[in-house]
Protein backbone atom coordinates (compact mmCIF):
# COMPACT_ATOMS: atom_id res chain seq x y z
CA UNK A 1 0.00 0.00 0.00
CA UNK A 2 1.35 3.13 -0.64
CA UNK A 3 1.83 6.12 2.08
CA UNK A 4 1.21 9.54 0.67
CA UNK A 5 2.71 12.40 2.77
CA UNK A 6 0.18 15.47 3.20
CA UNK A 7 1.01 19.16 4.37
CA UNK A 8 -2.03 20.45 6.85
CA UNK A 9 -2.62 23.41 6.96
CA UNK A 10 -5.74 24.45 9.31
CA UNK A 11 -4.89 27.92 9.60
CA UNK A 12 -7.80 30.25 11.20
CA UNK A 13 -11.28 30.14 12.56
CA UNK A 14 -13.17 27.41 11.20
CA UNK A 15 -10.72 26.32 9.69
CA UNK A 16 -9.49 24.37 12.46
CA UNK A 17 -12.65 22.89 12.86
CA UNK A 18 -13.26 21.32 9.47
CA UNK A 19 -9.64 20.20 8.53
CA UNK A 20 -9.94 17.14 11.22
CA UNK A 21 -13.07 16.56 9.82
CA UNK A 22 -11.86 15.98 6.25
CA UNK A 23 -8.93 14.16 7.49
CA UNK A 24 -11.45 11.81 8.95
CA UNK A 25 -13.08 11.33 5.57
CA UNK A 26 -10.20 10.82 3.65
CA UNK A 27 -8.44 8.60 5.73
CA UNK A 28 -11.84 6.02 6.10
CA UNK A 29 -12.04 6.51 2.47
CA UNK A 30 -8.78 5.22 1.55
CA UNK A 31 -9.27 2.61 4.33
CA UNK A 32 -7.51 -0.59 2.72
CA UNK A 33 -6.06 1.11 -0.77
CA UNK A 34 -3.56 4.06 0.35
CA UNK A 35 -1.96 5.51 3.49
CA UNK A 36 -1.09 8.95 4.90
CA UNK A 37 1.69 10.26 6.62
CA UNK A 38 -0.08 13.57 8.21
CA UNK A 39 2.58 16.66 8.88
CA UNK A 40 0.74 19.96 10.40
CA UNK A 41 1.59 23.10 10.02
CA UNK A 42 1.13 25.46 12.91
CA UNK A 43 0.53 28.56 10.41
CA UNK A 44 -1.97 31.14 10.61
CA UNK A 45 -3.14 34.04 12.58
CA UNK A 46 -2.54 32.39 16.21
CA UNK A 47 1.20 31.44 14.98
CA UNK A 48 1.92 35.20 13.62
CA UNK A 49 0.61 37.19 16.56
CA UNK A 50 2.38 34.24 18.99
CA UNK A 51 6.17 34.79 16.61
CA UNK A 52 5.55 37.22 14.16
CA UNK A 53 6.05 34.23 11.70
CA UNK A 54 4.26 33.84 8.71
CA UNK A 55 5.14 31.44 6.50
CA UNK A 56 9.13 30.64 7.43
CA UNK A 57 11.37 29.35 4.43
CA UNK A 58 11.96 25.90 5.91
CA UNK A 59 8.74 25.37 6.46
CA UNK A 60 8.13 26.32 2.97
CA UNK A 61 10.65 23.92 1.71
CA UNK A 62 9.39 21.03 3.96
CA UNK A 63 5.20 21.62 2.54
CA UNK A 64 6.74 21.11 -0.83
CA UNK A 65 8.38 18.08 -0.45
CA UNK A 66 4.33 16.99 0.40
CA UNK A 67 2.58 15.10 -2.26
CA UNK A 68 -0.20 17.05 -1.29
CA UNK A 69 -1.38 19.88 1.11
CA UNK A 70 -5.28 20.46 2.67
CA UNK A 71 -5.62 23.58 3.65
CA UNK A 72 -8.28 25.29 6.20
CA UNK A 73 -8.96 28.82 6.17
CA UNK A 74 -6.61 32.33 6.51
CA UNK A 75 -7.89 35.23 7.78
CA UNK A 76 -8.32 36.97 11.53
CA UNK A 77 -9.51 40.25 12.51
CA UNK A 78 -6.67 40.75 14.87
CA UNK A 79 -3.86 40.65 12.00
CA UNK A 80 -4.28 43.71 9.55
CA UNK A 81 -5.98 42.55 5.88
CA UNK A 82 -3.34 41.27 3.66
CA UNK A 83 -0.46 39.81 6.24
CA UNK A 84 -1.66 36.47 5.40
CA UNK A 85 -3.53 36.59 2.75
CA UNK A 86 -0.30 37.46 0.60
CA UNK A 87 2.36 36.23 3.01
CA UNK A 88 0.54 32.79 3.90
CA UNK A 89 -1.79 32.22 1.45
CA UNK A 90 -0.79 33.74 -2.18
CA UNK A 91 2.99 32.70 -0.95
CA UNK A 92 1.76 29.59 -1.21
CA UNK A 93 0.50 29.34 -4.56
CA UNK A 94 2.47 31.53 -5.58
CA UNK A 95 5.90 29.70 -4.36
CA UNK A 96 4.57 26.28 -5.18
CA UNK A 97 3.67 27.45 -8.69
CA UNK A 98 -0.58 26.43 -8.49
CA UNK A 99 -1.27 28.24 -11.51
CA UNK A 100 -4.98 26.49 -11.98
CA UNK A 101 -7.08 27.23 -9.25
CA UNK A 102 -9.67 25.14 -10.49
CA UNK A 103 -13.27 25.79 -8.44
CA UNK A 104 -16.46 23.58 -9.22
CA UNK A 105 -20.04 24.41 -8.82
CA UNK A 106 -22.62 21.77 -8.11
CA UNK A 107 -26.11 22.22 -7.28
CA UNK A 108 -26.85 18.82 -5.52
CA UNK A 109 -30.08 17.65 -4.39
CA UNK A 110 -31.68 18.79 -1.28
CA UNK A 111 -29.50 22.39 -0.91
CA UNK A 112 -31.88 25.40 -1.59
CA UNK A 113 -30.33 28.12 -4.17
CA UNK A 114 -31.22 31.51 -3.67
CA UNK A 115 -32.44 31.72 -7.08
CA UNK A 116 -36.09 30.78 -7.86
CA UNK A 117 -35.50 28.46 -10.98
CA UNK A 118 -31.49 27.24 -10.83
CA UNK A 119 -31.81 24.54 -13.15
CA UNK A 120 -29.09 21.77 -13.33
CA UNK A 121 -25.82 23.45 -12.30
CA UNK A 122 -22.49 21.75 -12.68
CA UNK A 123 -20.06 23.87 -14.07
CA UNK A 124 -16.22 24.82 -13.44
CA UNK A 125 -14.39 27.67 -13.12
CA UNK A 126 -11.07 27.47 -13.99
CA UNK A 127 -9.05 30.61 -12.75
CA UNK A 128 -5.77 31.40 -13.31
CA UNK A 129 -3.96 31.27 -10.05
CA UNK A 130 -0.20 32.59 -10.57
CA UNK A 131 -0.64 36.16 -12.15
CA UNK A 132 -3.22 39.37 -13.08
CA UNK A 133 -4.00 41.61 -10.17
CA UNK A 134 -2.76 39.52 -7.73
CA UNK A 135 1.03 39.49 -8.43
CA UNK A 136 1.54 42.27 -6.04
CA UNK A 137 3.34 44.64 -8.64
CA UNK A 138 2.72 48.33 -8.28
CA UNK A 139 3.20 51.04 -5.52
CA UNK A 140 1.80 53.35 -3.93
CA UNK A 141 3.90 57.16 -4.00
CA UNK A 142 2.76 59.87 -1.26
CA UNK A 143 1.44 58.03 0.70
CA UNK A 144 -1.18 59.74 2.70
CA UNK A 145 -0.98 62.66 0.99
CA UNK A 146 -3.82 64.36 -1.34
CA UNK A 147 -1.17 63.47 -4.26
CA UNK A 148 -1.57 59.61 -3.67
CA UNK A 149 -1.24 57.62 -6.14
CA UNK A 150 -1.44 53.65 -6.10
CA UNK A 151 -1.19 50.99 -8.65
CA UNK A 152 -1.64 47.29 -9.27
CA UNK A 153 -0.63 45.72 -12.49
CA UNK A 154 -1.70 43.18 -13.85
CA UNK A 155 0.64 41.07 -15.56
CA UNK A 156 -0.35 38.23 -17.67
CA UNK A 157 2.56 36.71 -19.66
CA UNK A 158 1.76 34.53 -23.26
CA UNK A 159 3.51 31.55 -20.79
CA UNK A 160 1.36 31.88 -18.25
CA UNK A 161 -1.67 32.05 -19.62
CA UNK A 162 -0.92 28.90 -22.63
CA UNK A 163 -1.04 26.82 -19.97
CA UNK A 164 -3.96 27.61 -18.01
CA UNK A 165 -5.84 27.70 -21.39
CA UNK A 166 -4.44 24.18 -22.29
CA UNK A 167 -5.58 23.14 -18.77
CA UNK A 168 -9.34 23.98 -19.58
CA UNK A 169 -9.11 22.56 -22.61
CA UNK A 170 -8.08 19.15 -21.01
CA UNK A 171 -10.58 19.45 -18.40
CA UNK A 172 -13.47 20.43 -21.15
CA UNK A 173 -12.70 17.44 -22.95
CA UNK A 174 -13.85 15.31 -19.65
CA UNK A 175 -16.86 17.39 -19.55
CA UNK A 176 -19.05 18.96 -22.25
CA UNK A 177 -16.72 20.07 -24.45
CA UNK A 178 -17.78 23.54 -24.02
CA UNK A 179 -15.20 26.41 -23.12
CA UNK A 180 -16.36 30.20 -21.85
CA UNK A 181 -13.85 32.50 -21.90
CA UNK A 182 -14.47 35.61 -19.97
CA UNK A 183 -12.77 38.55 -19.29
CA UNK A 184 -13.43 42.34 -20.18
CA UNK A 185 -11.47 42.74 -23.32
CA UNK A 186 -13.40 45.68 -23.83
CA UNK A 187 -11.73 47.88 -21.68
CA UNK A 188 -8.93 45.29 -20.59
CA UNK A 189 -8.00 45.64 -23.97
CA UNK A 190 -4.08 44.26 -23.88
CA UNK A 191 -4.41 41.60 -21.43
CA UNK A 192 -8.01 40.66 -23.30
CA UNK A 193 -6.60 40.61 -26.10
CA UNK A 194 -3.98 38.25 -25.63
CA UNK A 195 -6.25 36.17 -23.64
CA UNK A 196 -8.82 35.62 -26.57
CA UNK A 197 -6.03 35.28 -29.15
CA UNK A 198 -4.27 32.48 -26.96
CA UNK A 199 -7.79 30.70 -26.77
CA UNK A 200 -8.17 30.83 -30.29
CA UNK A 201 -4.58 29.07 -31.07
CA UNK A 202 -5.02 26.52 -28.26
CA UNK A 203 -8.83 26.10 -29.31
CA UNK A 204 -7.36 25.09 -32.91
CA UNK A 205 -5.53 21.81 -31.46
CA UNK A 206 -8.99 20.63 -29.71
CA UNK A 207 -11.54 20.71 -32.66
CA UNK A 208 -14.12 18.95 -30.55
CA UNK A 209 -14.01 22.04 -28.23
CA UNK A 210 -16.08 25.01 -29.07
CA UNK A 211 -15.81 28.07 -27.03
CA UNK A 212 -17.28 31.75 -26.73
CA UNK A 213 -16.56 34.79 -24.37
CA UNK A 214 -18.29 36.79 -22.28
CA UNK A 215 -17.40 39.98 -20.33
CA UNK A 216 -16.81 39.67 -16.57
CA UNK A 217 -20.25 42.35 -16.13
CA UNK A 218 -22.60 40.01 -18.54
CA UNK A 219 -20.62 36.70 -16.94
CA UNK A 220 -22.18 37.69 -13.55
CA UNK A 221 -25.78 37.98 -14.50
CA UNK A 222 -26.16 34.70 -16.18
CA UNK A 223 -24.54 33.35 -13.35
CA UNK A 224 -27.82 34.36 -11.83
CA UNK A 225 -30.04 33.72 -14.53
CA UNK A 226 -29.15 31.17 -16.16
CA UNK A 227 -25.88 29.32 -14.26
CA UNK A 228 -27.25 25.98 -16.20
CA UNK A 229 -25.64 27.43 -19.42
CA UNK A 230 -22.12 26.92 -17.78
CA UNK A 231 -19.89 24.16 -18.28
CA UNK A 232 -15.88 25.39 -18.10
CA UNK A 233 -15.38 29.11 -17.04
CA UNK A 234 -11.96 30.22 -18.04
CA UNK A 235 -10.58 33.73 -16.47
CA UNK A 236 -7.88 35.47 -15.21
CA UNK A 237 -7.32 35.12 -11.24
CA UNK A 238 -9.21 38.16 -10.16
CA UNK A 239 -12.28 37.65 -11.81
CA UNK A 240 -12.18 34.35 -11.05
CA UNK A 241 -11.94 35.25 -7.48
CA UNK A 242 -14.92 36.78 -7.84
CA UNK A 243 -17.00 34.94 -10.25
CA UNK A 244 -16.76 31.74 -8.00
CA UNK A 245 -17.85 33.61 -4.69
CA UNK A 246 -21.02 34.63 -6.53
CA UNK A 247 -21.03 30.65 -7.90
CA UNK A 248 -20.69 29.37 -4.86
CA UNK A 249 -23.87 31.83 -3.64
CA UNK A 250 -25.91 30.43 -6.49
CA UNK A 251 -25.30 26.38 -5.53
CA UNK A 252 -26.51 27.44 -1.48
CA UNK A 253 -23.51 29.11 0.05
CA UNK A 254 -19.65 28.65 -0.02
CA UNK A 255 -19.89 25.83 2.00
CA UNK A 256 -20.87 23.27 -0.12
CA UNK A 257 -17.64 25.10 -2.96
CA UNK A 258 -14.09 23.21 -2.48
CA UNK A 259 -11.45 24.02 -4.83
CA UNK A 260 -7.84 22.83 -6.03
CA UNK A 261 -4.74 25.17 -6.48
CA UNK A 262 -3.44 23.02 -8.87
CA UNK A 263 0.75 22.73 -9.98
CA UNK A 264 -0.71 20.53 -12.98
CA UNK A 265 3.03 19.48 -13.83
CA UNK A 266 3.90 17.69 -11.08
CA UNK A 267 6.80 19.80 -10.17
CA UNK A 268 5.60 21.29 -6.97
CA UNK A 269 2.22 19.83 -4.06
CA UNK A 270 -1.15 21.05 -5.37
CA UNK A 271 -2.88 22.36 -2.72
CA UNK A 272 -6.45 21.70 -1.73
CA UNK A 273 -9.10 24.44 0.59
CA UNK A 274 -12.41 24.97 1.05
CA UNK A 275 -13.84 28.57 -0.60
CA UNK A 276 -15.03 30.04 2.63
CA UNK A 277 -13.08 32.17 4.95
CA UNK A 278 -11.97 31.39 8.40
CA UNK A 279 -15.78 32.91 9.59
CA UNK A 280 -14.09 34.08 12.91
CA UNK A 281 -18.04 35.29 13.33
CA UNK A 282 -18.91 31.69 14.02
CA UNK A 283 -15.42 30.65 15.13
CA UNK A 284 -15.67 28.09 17.83
CA UNK A 285 -18.87 27.19 18.63
CA UNK A 286 -19.09 23.59 16.48
CA UNK A 287 -21.28 25.15 13.93
CA UNK A 288 -19.34 25.20 10.88
CA UNK A 289 -20.29 23.40 7.60
CA UNK A 290 -16.84 20.67 6.85
CA UNK A 291 -18.76 19.60 3.67
CA UNK A 292 -16.55 22.11 1.56
CA UNK A 293 -13.60 21.05 3.55
CA UNK A 294 -14.36 17.35 3.00
CA UNK A 295 -15.32 17.72 -0.84
CA UNK A 296 -11.81 19.63 -0.65
CA UNK A 297 -10.40 16.25 0.09
CA UNK A 298 -12.16 14.52 -2.75
CA UNK A 299 -10.61 16.80 -5.24
CA UNK A 300 -7.19 15.77 -3.46
CA UNK A 301 -7.44 12.16 -3.67
CA UNK A 302 -8.54 12.59 -7.39
CA UNK A 303 -5.35 14.51 -7.76
CA UNK A 304 -3.22 11.85 -6.13
CA UNK A 305 -5.18 9.37 -8.87
CA UNK A 306 -6.88 8.07 -6.24
CA UNK A 307 -10.44 8.11 -8.03
CA UNK A 308 -12.34 5.60 -6.41
CA UNK A 309 -12.17 7.01 -3.06
CA UNK A 310 -12.45 10.42 -4.31
CA UNK A 311 -16.03 8.97 -5.62
CA UNK A 312 -16.85 7.56 -2.63
CA UNK A 313 -16.47 11.12 -0.68
CA UNK A 314 -18.48 12.42 -3.52
CA UNK A 315 -21.23 10.36 -3.42
CA UNK A 316 -20.88 10.27 0.52
CA UNK A 317 -21.49 13.63 0.63
CA UNK A 318 -23.99 13.96 -2.04
CA UNK A 319 -25.83 11.44 -0.05
CA UNK A 320 -25.75 13.27 2.99
CA UNK A 321 -27.07 16.62 1.16
CA UNK A 322 -29.95 14.93 0.19
CA UNK A 323 -30.72 13.23 3.28
CA UNK A 324 -30.37 16.07 6.01
CA UNK A 325 -29.05 18.68 4.17
CA UNK A 326 -31.40 21.14 5.33
CA UNK A 327 -31.54 19.81 8.88
CA UNK A 328 -29.67 22.18 11.36
CA UNK A 329 -26.53 20.07 12.07
CA UNK A 330 -23.03 20.65 13.91
CA UNK A 331 -19.82 20.37 12.44
CA UNK A 332 -19.49 17.10 15.10
CA UNK A 333 -22.65 15.95 13.62
CA UNK A 334 -22.19 16.15 9.98
CA UNK A 335 -18.70 14.95 10.37
CA UNK A 336 -20.63 11.79 11.71
CA UNK A 337 -23.00 11.39 9.19
CA UNK A 338 -20.83 11.78 6.22
CA UNK A 339 -18.36 9.08 8.00
CA UNK A 340 -21.25 6.73 8.35
CA UNK A 341 -21.69 6.67 4.64
CA UNK A 342 -18.20 5.68 3.48
C1 LIG B 1 -9.95 32.93 -2.24
C2 LIG B 1 -9.67 34.07 -1.32
C3 LIG B 1 -8.25 34.54 -1.55
C4 LIG B 1 -8.16 35.00 -2.99
C5 LIG B 1 -7.76 35.64 -0.59
C6 LIG B 1 -8.00 35.27 0.85
C7 LIG B 1 -6.33 35.98 -0.85
O1 LIG B 1 -10.59 35.09 -1.49
O2 LIG B 1 -9.30 31.88 -2.12
O3 LIG B 1 -10.82 33.07 -3.11
O4 LIG B 1 -8.46 36.16 -3.26
O5 LIG B 1 -7.76 34.21 -3.83
MN1 LIG C 1 -12.14 34.63 -2.94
Amino acid sequence: MHTYTLAVVPGDGIGKEVTPVALAALRKACDGVAQFRCEQFDLGAERYLRDGAILPDDELARIDQADAILLGAIGDPRVKAGVLERGLLLKLRFSLDQYVNLRPSKLYRGVVSPLREPGDIDFVVVREGTEGLYCGVGGAVRRGTAQEVATEVSVNTAYGVERVVRYAFDLAMRRSRHITLVHKKNVLVNAGDMWQRIVDRVGEEYPAVTHDYLHIDAATIFMVSNPSRFDVILTDNLFGDILTDEAGEVVGGVGYSASGCINASGEHPSMFEPIHGSAPDIAGQGIANPTASVLSAAMLLRHLGLDEPADRIDAAVEADIEQSGSRSRGTEEIGRDILARL
